[in-house]
């Protein structure tokens, strides 16, 4: 298959009547049930017609996605999910008065004859979100359907945040994919669940723990992810697989005295080495000197102290490494404050668990 490459600026008001043909294109595509991978503000997604089982069926077989893990349904229009949802509650309701559009996932009650089974791997309940990404909300609304689209990955690999790492992963496999450069937030929408006078947190993101607690804390609990330990809290299916991971073995480091992180990261990349290993690092800005002549790969994320920074470039980093293919990696932790907690969330997925906290 041909793989057709939109490119759009992600800046409406500089639009040419070119710019609004190709959207128009995706958007046919997408109406002719083939999915396209558009970009959002968080990753770019891999979006077919929610409303057309076998459109959603052929993300799945794409992806190699396990069937029993569910997918976001992307509105145009906030009054878009009525259609889909049973009515919301005053919380779910405030929630997208603040946040829509932007990288917040609701998990609703669904209305289930109005979408299809596959969308939401036969549960009752539909993720929903709308997103600010101007040229998703002009693809969702060209094609005249709520759009289907998990991240436009290969199951396990780091989701895309530019339109090459989509490539990497699907060309000649998908009709086409919008390029609008790379995404600002990095990491995928805060994923909850409004349940039993509770908010649960599914998966954290760019909307944190503080910003939600702020917004609905005066009426309901918040529960963080950390946070759930009983089984018979609310989860995503989606937490139980391998994630974000690079193809190298990766350990996240965790050691905030400067002197001994330095010297476990020197000495765990020379051993790496001797046993054959080529090394990455993933490190900031204040640290990376002193590993320039000693590893294969160094990458830096930004600052230490702003995590935002690490978000946004983080799963580009990973892809980088198997690019070069290290096959030993070590990234730094940042602060799990914020934004930092939804950072470590992924790091710790990619690493499989691996830490080091102290030595
Ligand atoms: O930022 C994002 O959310 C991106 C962009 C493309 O919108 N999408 C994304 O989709 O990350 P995906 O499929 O990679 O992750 C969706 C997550 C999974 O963990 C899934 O299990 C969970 O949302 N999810 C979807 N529907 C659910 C439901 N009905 N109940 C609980 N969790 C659900
Ligand atoms: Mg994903």
């Amino acid at each position: 298959m041909r793989t057709e490459v939109y490119v759009v600026s992600r800046d409406s008001e500089e639009w040419t009547e070119e710019d609004r043909d190709k959207i128009d294109s995706a958007a046919a595509l997408i109406r002719n049930g083939h999915p396209v991978a558009i970009p959002t503000e968080t990753v770019y997604g891999l979006a077919a017609n929610a409303l057309h089982a076998h459109a959603v069926e052929q993300i799945f077989a794409v992806k190699g996605r396990p069937a029993d893990n569910p997918l976001i349904v992307h509105v145009g229009e906030q009054a878009q999910v009525n259609e889909l949802a049973e009515p919301l509650s005053q919380v779910e309701q405030r929630l997208i008065e603040l946040f829509w559009p932007g990288p917040l996932t609701l998990v609703l009650k669904a209305k289930p004859a109005a979408i299809p089974d596959v969308v939401r791997a036969g549960l009752d309940t539909v993720a929903v979100r709308q997103p600010k990404h101007p040229v998703a909300l002009a693809i969702i609304r060209a094609s005249g359907v709520p759009l289907a689209a998990p991240s436009a990955n290969l199951s396990g690999r780091p989701s895309p945040t530019k339109a090459e790492h989509v490539l990497d992963d699907f060309l000649g496999n998908i009709a086409a994919v919008v390029d609008g450069g790379p995404t600002a937030d990095g990491i995928e929408s805060t994923v909850v669940r409004y349940m039993d006078d509770a908010l649960y947190i599914l998966r954290a993101g760019t909307i944190t723990a503080e910003m939600l607690m702020e917004a609905v804390g005066s009426v309901c609990r918040v529960i963080s992810e950390e946070d759930v330990v009983c089984s018979a809290t609310p989860r995503s299916p989606g937490v139980k697989y391998t994630h974000y991971a690079p193809r190298g073995e990766m350990t996240v480091v965790d050691l905030p005295d400067q002197a001994q992180r330095i010297e476990w990261i020197q000495r765990t990349m020379r051993e790496a080495a001797l046993t054959g290993h080529k090394t990455g690092l993933l490190t900031f800005a204040d640290d990376a000197p002193f590993y320039r002549e000693l590893v294969d790969v160094v990458l830096v994320a930004g600052v230490r102290s702003e995590p935002e920074q690490l978000a946004e470039v983080l799963y580009d980093c990973l892809r980088r490494f198997d690019r070069e293919q290290v096959t030993f990696i070590v990234a730094e932790a940042c602060p799990a404050k914020q934004v930092g907690a939804a950072v470590m969330n992924r790091l710790l997925k990619a690493a499989g668990g691996r830490m080091v906290r102290d030595v």
